[in-house]
């Protein structure tokens, strides 16, 4: 098995691990192209005969005044890769600000508004994900919203992609994604801990990532957890990916939006296509594996071209290329 290059330090639990739990190795380079080719399958093709909004339609929950770029970066990265329509449901100050950044993207200033929950739930029913996090910002009376906004989506079976402060809100709260089996939760680093140590009541091995990983999301229910790194690791409860597609050195602030948007796209598409296109494998963890990749990829791509002063925007740029280097190959 060849590890990929740049990730080294994501194999030194695997022995112990394939022991353990049996799992797939997705760790070498055959591997990932195994699960590149998952991916592959779950895309669908462009065809004329289809009509606006069959490819999906994403919303993502987030933006206040402090934060309009997180939630500006998720929408057009869901467009970018291939979602017909991208709506933003912010708080009413974020709102201009958003729409000036594009005209691309629907934009409905209802976060912060009394009857918030009510005026995203008449829109469910026409949306086939939500992104639930960038830009969320710790306000009470929004957190208050969102958390009536996650109710309505699971009780409509909308999957959910959670980032950000919807997973500082998670950590407050783990009922309310426990056993819900259609979310994906998204942590950096720190994200991570604080999960984890809500959930458990203690802090994490930093010397055992997988083992965490495959914990903390059998713990939840086995929701699909993806967690951000040097190596991004993910984990449906019942196997553990590895995605150490190459990226660069470059992290960039507003990253994260573009795999969470891109990941609410894939994960409609995956649960379209169903467990037959993903060979047993979770669909949820097959999309994830592949909104990592892709971002790994955009941010290898905008390194080349920009080395240190890349930023999300660069990255963004490179979606398109980098999505056919990957899926259309
Ligand atoms: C599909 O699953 C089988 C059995 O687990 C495995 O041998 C094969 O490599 C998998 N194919 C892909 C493309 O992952
Ligand atoms: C989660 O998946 C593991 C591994 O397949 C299984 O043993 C466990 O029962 C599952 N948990 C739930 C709540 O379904």
């Amino acid at each position: 098995n060849h590890l990929n290059p740049g990730c080294g330090g994501c194999s030194e639990q695997r022995s112990f691990l394939e022991r353990a739990f049996s799992l797939r190795k997705a760790h070498s380079i055959k591997d990932m192209e195994n699960t590149l080719q998952l991916v592959r399958n779950i895309i669908p093709p462009l065809s004329s005969t289809k009509h606006k909004g069959q490819d999906g339609r994403i919303g993502v929950v987030g933006g206040c005044q402090e934060y309009t770029g997180a939630p500006y970066f998720a929408a057009i990265s869901a467009l970018k890769v291939g979602a017909d329509l991208s709506h933003v449901f912010c708080a009413s100050a974020a709102a201009p600000v958003i729409k000036a950044y594009s005209p691309e993207l629907i934009v409905h200033p209802v976060l912060d508004s009394p009857g918030a929950v009510g005026e995203v739930e008449k829109w469910l029913p026409r949306l086939h994900a939500l992104v639930i996090g960038p830009g969320l910002g710790r306000d009470d009376v929004l957190l208050e919203n969102v958390k009536g906004i996650l109710e309505a989506s699971k009780a409509r079976a909308i999957p959910v992609v959670i980032d950000a402060d919807g997973l500082w809100l998670v950590a407050q709260q783990p009922a309310l994604i426990q056993g819900y089996r259609k979310a994906v939760l998204t942590p950096n680093h720190m994200e991570f801990s604080r999960l984890y140590d809500a959930v458990f009541r203690g802090p994490v091995d930093s010397d055992d990532r997988h083992g965490s990983v495959l914990r903390l999301s059998q713990a939840l229910g086995n929701v699909t957890v993806v967690q951000k790194g040097q190596c991004d690791i993910l984990s449906d409860g019942q196997q553990v990916l590895v995605c150490s597609q190459e990226g660069s050195s470059r992290r960039c602030g507003g990253q994260g939006d573009l795999l969470s948007g891109s990941l609410g796209v894939l994960v409609h598409w995956a649960l379209l296509a169903g467990p037959e296109k993903t060979n047993g494998s979770s669909p949820l963890l097959v999309a994830a594996f592949g909104a990592c990749s892709l971002t790994r990829q955009c941010n290898h791509q905008a390194f080349q071209k920009h080395g240190r002063s890349t930023t999300t925007s660069d990255m963004i740029a490179e979606v398109g290329t980098a999505f056919s280097k990957l899926f259309e190959t």
